[in-house]
């Protein structure tokens, strides 16, 4: 503990960005720390530097034969995990990846467990990702971007975490690429709109000093 569930507004939006440089952070302090990304799609066992476990596994220095303890349900299509599983013949089993992350919560590290996409997310034929989140009952990191439109983004899924009786630690506006609106001015305007949640930037390009404060903001 402490236990941290990682979701966004949306798919490509920097939650594994977040997640590793955090764990980077933490490592820099010399606090144990774990990072999963249970459920990924669009794994490509052929080239899997560019997936999301890896990027977790580099930032938490572990070898590639660590995957299945990161990354146990992979699935090939770019879709999203019901579709993907479904091209396999697979389908996922709730209760087992929500058992996968109690346990890792039971540990006395750091958790950081990345979602999938954003919020709402279908997982099985009755589950999305909010219901994963529902279960798990962990503080949220929700992240955000900066480009034009993701105030309402943002809220809108503020809305529905809220009213499922979750907790936002933190929203981290992660700086889009080409961004026409300033970060900070976002920011302010999301937190005038979300009173009593904390509100971070996280600018492009993120220095480890950005990491390291935004660890300070969280923990
Ligand atoms: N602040 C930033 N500065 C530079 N690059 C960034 C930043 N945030 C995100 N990126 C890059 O944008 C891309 C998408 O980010 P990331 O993979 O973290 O999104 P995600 O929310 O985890 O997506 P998914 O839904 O696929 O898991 C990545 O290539 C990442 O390195
Ligand atoms: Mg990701």
């Amino acid at each position: 503990m402490p236990a941290f569930f990682v979701t966004a507004t949306g798919t490509d939006i920097g939650k594994t960005y977040v997640t590793a440089g955090l764990v980077r952070a933490c490592r820099r302090k010399n606090r144990a720390v774990t990072a999963l990304k249970p459920v990924v799609s669009g794994f490509d066992p052929l080239s899997p530097e560019s997936s999301d476990p890896y990027a977790l596994m580099e930032a938490l220095d572990l070898p590639v034969t660590a995957l299945d303890r990161i990354s146990p349900w992979r699935f090939a299509a770019p879709l999203s995990p019901d579709m993907a599983a479904a091209r396999e013949n697979r389908s996922l089993d709730m209760t087992d990846v929500e058992g996968f992350c109690r346990e890792a919560i039971a540990t006395r590290e750091t958790v950081f467990i990345e979602g999938v996409g954003g919020v709402m997310v279908p997982l099985t034929e009755s589950d999305t990702v909010l219901d994963w989140m529902a279960s798990l009952r962990l503080p949220l990191l929700l992240v955000t971007g900066s480009y034009l439109g993701t105030i309402s983004h943002t809220l809108t899924a503020l809305d529905v975490v809220v009213r499922r009786d979750l907790q936002v630690a933190c929203i981290i506006v992660n700086e889009s690429d080409d961004s026409t609106v300033p970060l900070q001015e976002t920011a302010e305007s999301i937190a005038r709109f979300s009173a009593g949640i904390t509100v971070a930037t996280l600018p492009r390009r993120a220095k480890d000093a950005d990491f390291d404060s935004l660890l300070g903001v969280i923990l």
